[in-house]
């Protein structure tokens, strides 16, 4: 299929912003501040609870109204609608993108191939609560009719992240005496450490995939059949009542030896990054409860509406989307840093790592042509204030450009003397800082010696946006990831990219397949590689037997 979307850098929008980019590029935001003491006030948009201030960003009126355009410009309208509508806009795997459907309420209608799909995302949340529900009050009961006090889940990728992310950001509201563990590695020591304290008696493992037919997930989930047998006498009927699946693969969960009545089902259409609010959440309903989980959905379909109805003007994901292409193809910024300031959130960055990167990783349009400007920029992170002591410093004072996503809450889920106004003390002294530095005139009014000015010096200029929200609950949570799934497909809608296919990580998988019976064979392999390749499975051959 070929896309006949005019290139976008010929759109005259982007080339409007090419020339506005030489005139701004040098611009102080100290300047842009002192020409409009109200741009703080001007240059923020509070919607569904949730209040960001992008008043820190090298951007006049000007850009944003050109950016603005561009989004006009490149039918970002039309490709929402297309999105919600159930259009097939993955276009290199042939799929519609529907996870705002698992989060549509139940009188909603998105049709997928003539059928509404929300009937079936409701049959499987109403499962997934009856089996959250028994296992959570104890009546759901292992093989030796033990209760359930440990749940592991495997998976890996978007089976993963999503879960252990959520399941971090909302512990405070998690059942506590359930302990829950996540295993992606098939690094046999990711297996090894998460059951070595742990009765198989009272243990349940979710297996979370797909496919069914990932490798890491499917040696780690035989390993903890092994495990689970050996601990339970053998007994293979205990499968039954220590594994389930969450899978789209009904086929491979049988042949597994899993019930597929203890399936949890998705669908082709729930791509493996945006799924950790499908059944692959099982995890995070088991931790927190059924009616915490749907109220994490209620928060994802808010942003969801948002993102479709508001003018982009005010619309926090296009606007955030349209700061990253402003940053990425215009100054050249090649990541963008995730800073959460609450402790519950130490994982989002990572989760967002997959969303975004594995989202935007793409060097040709839809139609197959080699983009001739930057895609997706690196995401990276960690908790504030943490960060502050490790990498800030390359923030403010290294010779890179990195925009920066400030999250904090207005509320404490801990509060604890004066440690919450301490922490948020730090994100407005972080974003003040980043934007106006330090002059050396000031450095020098301080009695610095003049050789030490430059070294004190803060050029500030240094863009950031910051995120408020009142607290962390389920529901903020699913807003603040809905944020970032939609910002994505607003970076992916311009730049006219297949945000929804991976095949770059598929090809990685097949050359894993294809090299591990190499390293197993009792004889000497024939290789075929480069000799790179081919010296190091000899040397690692070597390395084994000693
Ligand atoms: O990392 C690549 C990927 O295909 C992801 O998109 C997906 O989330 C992950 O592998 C796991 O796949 P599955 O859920 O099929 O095991």
């Amino acid at each position: 299929m070929t896309i006949s979307a005019p290139s976008l850098s010929e759109c005259a929008a982007w080339k409007s912003l090419e020339t506005h980019y030489e005139e701004v590029q040098n611009l102080h935001l100290r300047k842009l501040f002192a020409d409009d003491p109200a741009r703080g006030e001007r240059l923020t948009v509070e919607a569904l609870g949730l209040y960001l201030d992008y008043s820190k960003n090298r951007i006049t009126d000007e850009t944003f109204k050109l950016l603005l355009e561009l989004a006009e410009e490149t039918d970002l309208r039309a490709r929402i609608d297309a999105m919600f509508r159930g259009d097939k806009i993955n276009l290199t795997e042939n799929r519609a993108v529907l996870h705002v459907a698992l989060r549509a309420p139940k009188g909603a209608s998105i049709l997928v191939d003539g059928e509404n799909v929300v009937p079936q995302v409701h049959a499987v949340l109403d499962k997934m609560v009856d089996f959250s529900n028994r296992v959570r009050c104890g009546e759901w009961l292992g093989h030796t009719s033990q209760r359930i006090r440990n749940v592991i889940n495997i998976g890996i990728g978007g089976s993963d992240l999503g879960p252990v992310m959520a399941y971090e950001a909302l512990k405070f509201y998690s059942d506590r005496n359930i302990t829950f563990r996540f295993v992606s590695n098939v690094d046999g020591t990711d297996l090894a450490e998460a059951t070595r304290d742990l009765d198989p008696a009272e243990t349940l493992f979710i297996i979370s995939s797909k496919t069914f037919t990932t490798s890491e997930t499917m040696t780690n989930a035989h390993s903890a059949r092994d495990w689970l047998l050996e601990g339970l006498g053998g007994d293979t009927k205990a499968v039954a009542k220590h594994f389930v699946a969450v899978s789209t693969n009904a086929t491979k969960v049988s042949e597994f030896g899993i019930d597929t009545g203890n399936m949890f089902e998705f669908w082709d259409w729930v791509g493996g990054r945006y799924s950790m609010d499908s059944a692959i959440g099982l995890s995070t309903m088991l931790a927190i409860g059924s009616e915490y989980f749907l109220a994490m959905l209620d928060g994802f379909h808010q942003m969801d509406e948002h993102f479709r109805t508001a003018p982009f003007e005010q619309n926090l994901p296009v606007l955030l989307g349209l700061l990253t292409i402003w940053y990425t193809d215009f100054f050249n910024a090649q990541t963008v840093a995730i800073l959460p300031y609450e402790q519950y959130l130490k994982r989002f960055p990572a989760y967002l790592q997959q969303l975004t990167m594995e989202s935007s990783g793409k060097h040709v349009t839809l139609n197959g042509t080699h983009v001739d400007y930057d895609t997706g920029p690196i995401y990276w992170g960690e908790p504030g204030t943490n960060g502050q002591h490790s990498f800030y410093q390359l923030i403010h004072q290294g010779t890179r450009l990195i925009p920066c996503d400030f999250i904090a809450f207005g509320q404490p889920l801990n509060p604890l003397g004066r440690h919450h106004d301490m922490l948020l003390a730090n994100v407005f002294a972080q974003a003040e800082t980043l934007a106006f530095g330090k002059t050396s005139e000031q450095v020098q009014a301080e009695g610095t010696a003049d050789w030490l000015v430059p070294h004190r010096v803060f050029e500030g200029n240094r863009p950031s946006n910051t995120i408020l929200l009142e607290r962390l609950t389920p529901e903020t949570l699913g807003k603040l990831i809905a944020l970032y799934e939609h910002s994505v497909f607003t970076q992916g809608a311009i730049w006219n990219i297949d945000s929804f296919d991976q095949w770059g990580v598929e090809l990685g998988k097949a050359m894993a397949q294809r090299i591990t019976p190499e390293l197993e064979s009792q004889t000497e392999p024939e290789l075929n590689h480069d000799s790179s390749t081919n010296c190091l499975i000899r040397c690692y051959r070597k390395l084994k037997k000693n």
